[in-house]
């Protein structure tokens, strides 16, 4: 979490930076500060809450200058507040940070004792002080962040500017991404490639233990111990209007409505209609070679995981096993070299995620991921990725990705089913057509916009939910109940519906709101058995239901419908109405809602 940023080369840095802080704060928000070497002296401004507070700060007392790095804010060490707020200064040494340094307490006490004094109670102060002692000594910049960074034990992705050399900034990365944009006679650093985005496409991405000097004309990069590394640009796919509203009023309605294409961009490409099969890039995986498939993912991803087991014991008739990376990796998993891991992540930074892999790798496991960003820890992590082509998801509650991450696990199983045999060429033609025909499908969803507002009307006043699905739509019951929860601050749960009679519904009552997930499949007659059980109870019913639908419809107070679609496509179709459900109770409430509170993007804490 936190974002940070750098820029050095012709243009006024605050814009720069300000604008490539706008497409980081997804990442944290509860403040943000930038420094610029204005006049040979780094100068700081810094402002609690969100960026829109530091621009007002700016435009009071404005700053100038041709290089600077900046700072958005999720806080884990130490309030939200203005001396908690990076940059952190100390002797002309600027700092911003993103990761978390473990042994800080020790390192603030070294340097205590040899008179430093702390203005703030952030982990990330010491590092300004490290590399301030280290300039004192007579070291050259460069060489004091490696010296400084040598002292520390945690995470971290810094970029740092000192008033002793002007003319560079430096930037170094521990398990916290940093890539370097690298421009025409300009050049910056940034946790993300969104924030590059507008002077250049072309980027260099550092791995762990790597530190980095940039000027305006060029970029050096070395190891930690001093060895000289040479790596390419990547050329990025990302367009700067991608990572912009567009007109609308959201970046989570704006990424609802890029579904039909985001999900046609995934497939496309690897699907070969004629053959009924899936071509996956270098994935050499036979299903005879795997005992059992072992999913680890966190949040949304691992809804879609929940989705992918049901997918993959289907299609290619693998045992699988659904965990929350959070928890796998504090356990003892029973992985072998027979185990597929597949770890799915939107940002490819989550910290337990890729514990978990780390965690995988140990016991031997093949590990692969589906990951929506290129060059991120995940993918380098493991040996082979499904690249999602979602493009950059900014709002914070993940839509566009998730559906993205249900194609993948579907070409997945597909390829898995075909190359056993345990799918024909007759089925997989079908499974194919079933997919190539699911954009049009979202696109008919998309027109049901305006009357699930209309509802949404109707409902947002109320303080609990319930979401009911059996089988493969259980898990899209999690994901409906987690998407309103986070960006309407309602609570809200998810159930197997099947599970209702066994508790939950003794909270049924006419306060309670119920989704009922319905569409037309094998548990249909039970879903019907469960909306009978929620109406003897008083409660409400919005029923999700495949156009068409005759009965489901007469016991349900209100009813969204989604067209027809095979049972195993069905979770991406329904998810749609309940994103649409949850924004708009969202904006009627009056909630953040591409940036909900206390929540950040990519959580790279663990
Ligand atoms: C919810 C949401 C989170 C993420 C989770 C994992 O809308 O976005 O639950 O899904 O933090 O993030 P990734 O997929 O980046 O690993």
């Amino acid at each position: 979490m936190c974002g940070i940023v750098g820029y050095i080369g012709p243009k006024e840095a605050v814009g720069v930076l300000m604008d490539g802080l706008k497409r980081l704060e997804y990442r944290g928000y509860d403040s943000s500060g930038i420094a610029v070497l204005e006049n040979g002296k780094v100068t700081l401004r810094r402002a609690v809450g969100k960026l829109e507070k530091l621009q007002a700060v700016l435009l009071k007392n404005p700053l100038q200058g041709r290089s600077g790095i900046g700072h958005t804010r999720w806080a884990t060490h130490g309030r939200p507040s203005e001396e908690n707020a990076h940059p952190h200064i100390e002797g002309g040494v600027a700092v911003v940070h993103n990761g978390i340094i473990e042994n800080y307490l020790a390192l603030k006490e070294e340097l205590k004792k040899e008179g430093a004094h702390f203005k703030s109670e952030t982990d990330t102060e010491v590092i300004s002080h490290l590399i301030h002692r280290e300039i004192k000594n007579g070291k050259k910049l460069a060489e004091a962040v490696r010296r400084a960074v040598s002292r520390l034990k945690g995470t971290y992705a810094l970029a740092v500017i000192s008033e002793d050399e002007p003319d560079k900034l430096v930037g170094a990365r521990m398990e916290c991404p940093l890539a370097v944009g690298v421009g025409e006679h300009e050049t910056m650093l940034s946790s993300d490639i969104t924030a590059i985005l507008n002077i250049t496409r072309k980027a260099i991405f550092l791995q762990d233990g790597e530190l980095v000097v940039i000027t305006p004309d060029g970029v050096e990069i070395t190891t930690f111990d001093g060895a000289k590394v040479t790596r390419p640009a990547t050329h990025i796919d990302w367009s700067p209007v991608m990572a912009e509203k567009s007109g609308f009023r959201h970046f989570m309605l704006k990424e609802i409505f890029e579904q039909p294409r985001v999900v046609a961009d995934t497939f496309r490409g690897s699907v070969i209609e004629e053959k009924g099969d899936v071509f996956l890039n270098n994935f050499n995986m036979r299903a005879a070679d795997i005992d059992k498939i072992v999913i680890v993912a966190c949040g949304t991803s691992w809804h879609a995981g929940l989705v992918g087991k049901f997918l993959f014991e289907e299609l290619a008739k693998i045992p699988v096993e659904v965990d929350l990376a959070s928890e796998f990796r504090y356990r003892d998993p029973l992985v072998d070299k027979k185990t597929l891991v597949l770890a799915i992540s939107q940002s490819g930074e989550t910290a337990d995620t890729l514990a978990a892999v780390k965690e995988a790798k140990k016991k031997g496991a093949s590990v692969i991921s589906v990951c929506n960003v290129i060059e991120s820890s995940l993918t380098r992590e493991t040996a082979w990725s499904f690249m999602t082509h979602a493009g950059p998801e900014i709002g914070v509650a993940s839509t566009k990705a998730f559906t993205t991450q249900l194609v993948a696990l579907y070409l997945i199983a597909v390829r898995l089913g075909r190359e056993s045999g345990r799918v024909s060429p007759e089925f997989g033609k079908t499974l194919i057509h079933d997919l190539v025909t699911l954009s049009k499908k979202i696109e008919h969803i998309l027109d049901s916009a305006g009357r699930i507002e209309a509802l949404a009307k109707k409902y947002f006043h109320f303080r609990d939910f319930i979401y009911l699905g059996r089988g493969i739509n259980y898990p899209i019951a999690l994901e409906g109940a987690l998407k309103l929860k986070e960006v309407s601050y309602i609570h809200a749960e998810g159930y197997a519906a099947g599970e209702m009679k066994h508790g939950p519904i003794a909270l049924i009552d006419e306060d309670m709101p119920v989704v009922v997930l319905a569409p037309q499949d094998a548990s249909y007659p039970k879903m019907l058995g469960n909306m009978e059980e929620v109406r003897a109870r008083g409660g409400r019913i919005i029923a999700v239901v495949t156009e068409g639908d005759k009965e489901a419809v007469l016991k349900a107070d209100d009813v969204i419908t989604i067209p027809a679609a095979s049972h195993r496509l069905t979770p991406l179709l329904l998810t749609v109405p309940l994103q649409f459900l949850a924004y708009y109770i969202a904006v009627l409430k009056g909630t953040d809602v591409d940036q909900p509170r206390n929540l950040a993007k990519s959580v790279t804490v663990e």
